[in-house]
């Protein structure tokens, strides 16, 4: 079913549900029709993301919405209190709220706006594409109620956070969809109508246009897979950029590991999202005719399987990465960083002024940080710093973790310029040292996401499965992009 969200001066005759919002002091608003007192006993705080739901004889059934104190609303409150009201009003087809209309410190109306529209949005995600009787949200009306003065700032946040939330869905369901379903052949052709329709350039790289240019890395990885790779390069290019940012996106389709293969357990049917990355830059590029930054803007996703086969790459193999680099091969389960590599030697080759690269890299980040923090690592803090601005604005949060130059040396090969593991600690640092061989000295920020790529639970913005972690972030990440000056370094947070 289809959402539409309006906005509106008033709350419609015919609404079936009406959402109003509730903080944890001051006046109960009129339509709720309790006093506060009466709302405690019903179990209503006005905690966030508290639902009440207050069934009427006649006429609309008003689910009060917690808040909490007003001084501490947050986007991601707002967003989370906008997908549990859609997810509680998910089995009748319209809503009306005035969420969008709050008013919060420190929050402009749009954001308050976009916030909520990406709550709705995303609370009624659903991937139900191999159900047989699925039942989806019936939401098909959502009318955010604004007064006149802030409507139009309302608007323009409802449009964008609708925008935002049908590229992550987009994402999503390109992550949860089941290996056999979507190899790199089949996300290149995806790639290419969602390039046509939101009017991107696309260039697609098959194995053959691979040797040609030198992308060991993401031969190597494929040598074992019946699927061949693609390299799929996406363009937003404004009229007068201000700078060039390149995105560069993990899709391993699925990782087994190859022949150091992956034990059979839960975690290994995680391993389709192991694309999540590459779905990641490709809703990003899609949302960027409507968000507009003045950056140009090129993906590149890297695709490809990670098989174990006959022909597959072997321990001890020496790889040559697009930039001339060896390396030697030690474990065929640290594949990301192999395929990575050609990505973000291509992207230096294209003159980004600054990239980022997300990828599902490590366990290791998974163990450090657990599964609602991804980490951020990179060469230059004040590139860094841009990423960590958009993650506090977008609530999809990281930590930067130290690039410890220490452990570089745990890299050295004994016949390759490196190595692609080092040891058994410190794991999520060690692949981020790794993909600094490859970028020079260009400001380079690198999101190892593997933590937070899926949910257990359907918990506020997410419902389990597939979380599409980044595109929030790096979409806020181009539309506040601040010019980087290469060289600024890194804070030694361990010490010289
Ligand atoms: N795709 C995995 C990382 C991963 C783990 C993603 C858990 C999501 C959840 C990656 O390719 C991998 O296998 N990494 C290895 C690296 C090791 C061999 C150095 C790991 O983390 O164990
Ligand atoms: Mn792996
Ligand atoms: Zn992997």
């Amino acid at each position: 079913m289809t959402m539409t969200v309006e906005v509106g001066a008033t709350t419609p005759r015919d609404s079936a549900v009406v959402g109003v919002p509730v903080f944890a002091t001051g006046a109960v608003p009129r339509q709720v029709g309790l006093s506060r007192a009466r709302l405690a006993d019903l179990g209503l705080e006005a905690k966030p993301g508290q639902l009440l739901l207050l069934p009427a004889a006649s006429g609309p059934t008003v689910i009060a919405v917690g808040l909490g104190p007003r001084e501490h609303v947050s986007s991601r409150s707002l967003r989370d209190a906008a997908a549990g009201l859609a997810r509680a009003a998910g089995g009748r087809t319209s809503v009306a709220t005035a969420l969008a209309d709050v008013d919060v410190p420190g929050l402009s109306r749009e954001a308050v706006a976009q916030a909520v529209a990406e709550g709705f949005g995303l609370g009624t995600y659903q991937f139900t594409e191999f159900k047989s009787a699925p039942t989806p949200s019936r939401l098909e009306r959502v009318v955010l109620t604004a007064s006149s003065e802030g409507r139009a700032a309302v608007e323009r946040g409802a449009r964008r956070g609708q925008a935002i939330a049908e590229a992550v869905s987009l994402a999503r369901d390109l992550a949860n969809t089941p290996p056999a379903d979507l190899n790199a052949i089949d996300l290149a052709e995806r790639a290419m109508v969602i390039a046509a329709e939101h009017k991107l350039d696309i260039e697609v790289l098959d194995e053959l246009a691979m040797a040609e240019l030198g992308l060991g890395g993401m031969l190597g990885v494929n040598r074992g897979s019946v699927a061949p790779p693609r390299l799929i390069k996406l363009t937003y290019a404004p009229r007068k950029p201000a700078a060039t940012v390149a995105l560069v996106g993990k899709g391993v389709m699925y990782d087994s590991g190859g022949i150091s293969l992956k034990p059979s357990d839960g975690m290994h049917a995680l391993m389709k999202m192991d694309m999540t990355g590459a779905a990641v830059v490709l809703a990003t590029l899609s949302l960027l005719p409507v968000l507009k930054p003045n950056v140009k803007v090129i993906g590149f996703l890297c695709c490809t399987d990670n098989m174990p086969s006959g022909s597959a790459m072997k321990l001890g193999d020496v790889l040559r990465i697009r930039n001339g680099k060896t390396v030697e091969v030690h474990n065929t389960d640290a594949e990301g960083r192999l395929v990575l590599a050609d990505g973000l030697s291509l992207a230096v080759e294209d003159g980004a002024d600054a990239v980022v690269d997300i990828a599902t890299l490590t366990g290791a980040v998974l163990g450090a940080l657990g599964k609602k923090v991804a980490g951020v690592m990179g060469n230059d803090q004040s590139w860094v710093d841009q990423v960590r601005a958009a993650a506090d604005r977008t609530g999809e949060r990281v930590w930067q973790l130290p690039l410890v130059e220490d452990y570089r040396k745990l890299l050295d090969s004994n016949v390759a310029d490196l190595k692609n593991v080092g040891g058994p600690y410190g794991g999520a640092i060690i692949a981020a040292l790794f993909l600094r061989e490859f970028v020079g000295d260009v400001p380079w920020a690198h999101l190892d996401i593997a933590g937070v790529m899926d949910s257990d639970a359907d918990d506020g913005i997410f419902s389990k499965g597939a979380t599409a972690f980044g595109v929030r972030l790096l979409a806020d990440l181009l539309t506040h992009y601040e010019p980087v000056q290469a060289g600024s370094g890194v804070e030694a947070a361990v010490g010289p």
